[in-house]
Formats: structure tokens, sequence, C-alpha cells
């Protein structure tokens, strides 16, 4: 048996902008996706997969969508779920040159599902690099990025970065700006602190709308680029360790998802119920709709503010993970 874990992340700045080549700043956090798989004698795959948000699942079928499995947990998750193990599955048969390889699987996570936090990219990572590895090939991690990438731009139908997945292979602070992406060697450890109202948005629903908007109005257009702008004012705030700033530019970055329409009911009374507690900065993290925001906060008046509000299920203290995938 080989196991693999990869990090979630929150994004500091610049998502949505960065499917349209602004940079973006994620940051990997201490809360992982664990994959284990062992090789069968047949040519199937058997997942089990425990996760905070869904009960516990078991499929076994042969891949490829004609053939999912029949379980009680909202499909569209379960058909993404699937589509992103397939897809991991497919990497590490072509790295290794074993197109017919089986795998028995479990999936393990900490991560909150379709949340923000990068669930989908870090069972992806931590399932190419177990299933390689089990099959004899030690992959670098930006291969597993780039290969990662390769199957989240498949399942989100062409409209996915590469921020996610070259987070979670790379951990740490990392900048992403179209193919160009890089590890920011030195960002100073932030003090995060995570709201989560227990929901979850629909990634492809939201990157599609906010390209309608981009392509229907110019000003939408002007407000994807001045996110690119926030990010680029954040990267310098980050090197001189101007937390403060960092966290006045969190605020500008979620009022314009906000006007992207990304943002919801329950993500702003907790991005309000954070700044009212005197969080440095706090905004929505991922592609939005419901799931998680990230506040900046080193006192534990955020977290405990969070914790009483109405629509937050969770509030926690993430750490930066400075480690990218590995094997366990
Ligand atoms: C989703 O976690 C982040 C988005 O920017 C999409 C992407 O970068 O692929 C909304």
């Amino acid at each position: 048996m080989t196991v693999s874990s990869a990090p979630g992340k929150v994004y500091l700045f610049g998502e949505h902008a960065v499917v349209y080549g602004e940079p973006a700043v994620p940051c990997a956090i201490e809360r992982r996706a664990t994959v284990s798989v062992e090789r069968r004698d047949d040519d199937r795959l058997r997942v089990e997969a425990r996760d905070l948000t869904l009960d516990g699942f078991t499929v076994e079928y042969s891949g490829g969508s004609a053939d999912r499995p029949d379980v009680n947990v909202p499909t569209p998750l379960v058909e993404a779920a699937m589509g992103y193990i397939d897809g991991a599955v497919e990497q590490a048969r072509e790295a290794a040159d074993a197109p017919d390889a089986g795998f028995d699987m479990v999936v393990e996570s900490t991560i909150p599902l379709g949340a923000g936090l990068g669930s989908s990219a870090a069972v992806v990572v931590a399932g190419i690099d177990a299933a390689a590895r089990e099959l004899g090939v030690e992959l670098a991690p930006d291969d597993v990025a780039d290969r990662a990438y390769r199957v989240e731009h498949e399942v989100q139908d062409g409209q996915a970065s590469r921020a996610d997945t070259f987070c979670s292979a790379m951990g740490g602070a990392v900048r992403v700006e179209g193919d160009d992406c890089r590890r920011i060697e030195d960002a100073p450890n932030l003090p995060f602190v995570v709201g989560y109202d227990g929901g979850a948005g629909d990634t492809g629903e939201l990157v599609a709308g906010v390209r309608e908007l981009r392509e229907e109005y110019d000003f939408a257009a002007d407000t994807v680029r001045a996110i690119g702008d926030i990010v680029r004012r954040g990267e310098g705030a980050l090197e001189e360790d101007d937390v403060e700033e960092v966290g006045r530019l969190m605020n500008f970055n979620h009022g314009l998802l906000s006007a992207l329409g990304v943002s919801s009911r329950s993500l702003d009374a907790m991005v309000w119920a954070a700044r009212e507690a005197d969080a440095l900065g706090a905004k929505l993290t991922g592609a939005g709709g419901g799931g998680c925001i990230v506040a900046l906060d080193e006192t534990p008046a955020a977290e405990t503010a969070l914790s009483y509000t109405p629509g937050c299920e969770d509030a926690f203290r993430a750490e930066l993970d400075r480690k990218g995938v590995r094997a366990e």
C-alpha cells in the first residue's frame, strides 16, 4: 500500500481573476487530503471516500462516465469526485506506462468539500503521487502539479487555472500568473482564521458566471483587472511584511469578488463578523457561492466572533503549510 497526502489552501488574493491571466496568491494550509492506493490484479477501481462533509461511501467500477456508482450523496459532488479520481488514476497510468493498472483506493480528507479550500486539487495531487509511486514511479512535485492541472482543467470544462493544483503540490505561499507558477520562499506566517458556512459552491457555474459578466460589461472586465492590481500591491505588502496592508487589500478583494456576483449572504455575514472583531482583513476564498472565508487575526477575537455568527458552522485557525505533496 502506498500513501500520499497533499494540503488544501486559502486564497490570500486573486481567485477568479487568475482564470483570465491575472496573478493570484494562494497559500497552502495544514489541512490535508490523504490517498492510500493498492494495486489490484485486474483493471478496476475501488474507491472508498471518508470525508468530513460527506457520509463515507465506497464504489467499485471500471472507470468512465457510463459506469457511475449508486450512492446516497449529492450526484454533482460524487460525479466531480469520481472525475478527479479517474483523472488522477489516468495520469499515474500514463506516467508509469501501465494503461491497465487497477487500484483499491481510500480517500480521507479534513478539507471541507467544494468549500474554497482546494479539496479537489488536494485529492488529485495526492492521488497522482500515490498511484504513480504504487506503480514504481517517483514524480517531481512540479510534474505532479502539471498533471493535476490537466485533470482539473478537464473536469472544470477548460475553465481552471493552475493556482489550486500548483499550491497543493508545492506547499507554502505561491504566485500563479498564467503558466508562470512559483513559490514565494520568504512568505511570512500569516494568522489565518477560516469561517465555514457548511455549504459548497459549484466552481464551474461560478466561473462561467464571471465569464459572462466580463463579456457583457466592460466594467466587469475592469473589475477583474483591478483584482490583478490588488494582487500586485499585495505582493509588495507581503515582501515588506506589512500585514495590515495585506488585510486592507483582502477587504478590497472581497468587495470586487462581491461585485462579480460570487459572494453570498453567509459569506458576507462571516466577512463582516471577522471585520467587526477587528480582523486585519477578511474575504471569501476560492470560487465562492458558499463555503469558506479567510480572515487575518492574531488574537482569538475573529475566531470567537465567527463561532457565534449565525450561518457559520465551523471556525478554525489555519497555519501556513510549507510542505506540499508528500509520502506518508
Ligand atoms: C477555485 O478554487 C479558484 C478559481 O479561481 C478557479 C480556478 O482558478 O481554477 C475560481
